[in-house]
């Protein structure tokens, strides 16, 4: 039986008096990677951040288990402690600092000093761009490679699981198709992903299964392949 790496039960989000996320169920278990589509609004950010414990102003209700464990009364350090990793919208990657030290920073929790410099090997083998630019400072990268730089950071930490909020946004085609690239290869050495996208398309070609998020309703799940056919999300997702 498949290990569960993430469960969500019935998870609802208010913000004052609007409630973003209304009740949703969603699972992720090990190696899969899923994605979680839907349109701006919909409430995707909101689950990542609730998952993350990162809405301490928020009315969170419901329940989530991570690594079998339930997570209430973790904070958001104790679950980075734990090895869940997330990737905000907008990247966050520290501007002034060089590849090299983003990267390092993304190890902070690590003490192996061989592990981490065969990790940075590692993935300066998958994220070449990173490898050239080595030494310069992030905020001259641009937005696909910082992008790129986010990821490669994150996964320096050895993430149980990793999310990635709306990785392609902002980028230029031939970009977004690059950051799929990475995200299918990172996803093949059995890192277990949850990946929030708008662009449904891509995310249902590379994904495992899918969850269809919409005015903070769950309203489709399955196999991502099969969404791919389905008449409703090719009317309402895929432009078709
Ligand atoms: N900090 C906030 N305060 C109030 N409302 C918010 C806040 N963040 C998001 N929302 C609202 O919650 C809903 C879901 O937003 P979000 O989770 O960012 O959607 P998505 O990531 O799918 O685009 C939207 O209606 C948005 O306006
Ligand atoms: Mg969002």
């Amino acid at each position: 039986m498949a290990t569960n790496i993430l469960k969500v039960s019935n998870l609802k989000v208010a913000y004052g008096g609007i409630q973003a996320v209304k009740g949703i169920n969603l699972e992720v278990n090990e190696g899969e990677l899923v994605t979680l589509i839907g349109a701006n609004g919909a409430g995707k950010t909101t689950t990542l951040k609730a998952i993350t414990g990162t809405l301490p102003q928020c009315k969170v209700e419901g329940e989530m288990h991570y690594l079998g464990e339930h997570t209430k009364g973790l904070t958001s350090f104790n679950l980075v402690k734990q090895k869940l990793a997330m990737v905000p919208e907008g990247r966050g990657v520290f501007t002034r600092m060089s590849i090299q030290e983003n990267l390092l920073m993304g190890a902070y929790t690590r003490d192996d000093k061989a592990g981490i410099a065969a990790d940075i090997d590692k993935w300066f083998g998958v994220f070449p761009r990173l490898k050239e630019r080595a030494a310069q400072m992030a905020g001259t990268l641009s937005g696909g490679e910082q992008q790129m730089l986010a990821m490669a950071r994150a996964l320096m930490s050895h993430p149980k699981l990793l999310l990635l909020d709306e990785p392609s946004m902002g980028l230029s085609p031939i970009m977004v198709e690059k950051i799929f690239e990475v995200i299918r290869t990172v996803s093949a050495q059995g890192i277990t992903i949850l990946l929030v996208e708008q662009n449904a398309k891509l995310a249902l070609e590379a994904a495992h299964r899918a969850y269809v998020m919409d005015s903070g309703l769950v309203t489709m799940s399955g196999n991502a392949k099969d969404m791919l056919d389905d008449p409703k999300v090719k009317a309402a997702y895929l432009g078709e």
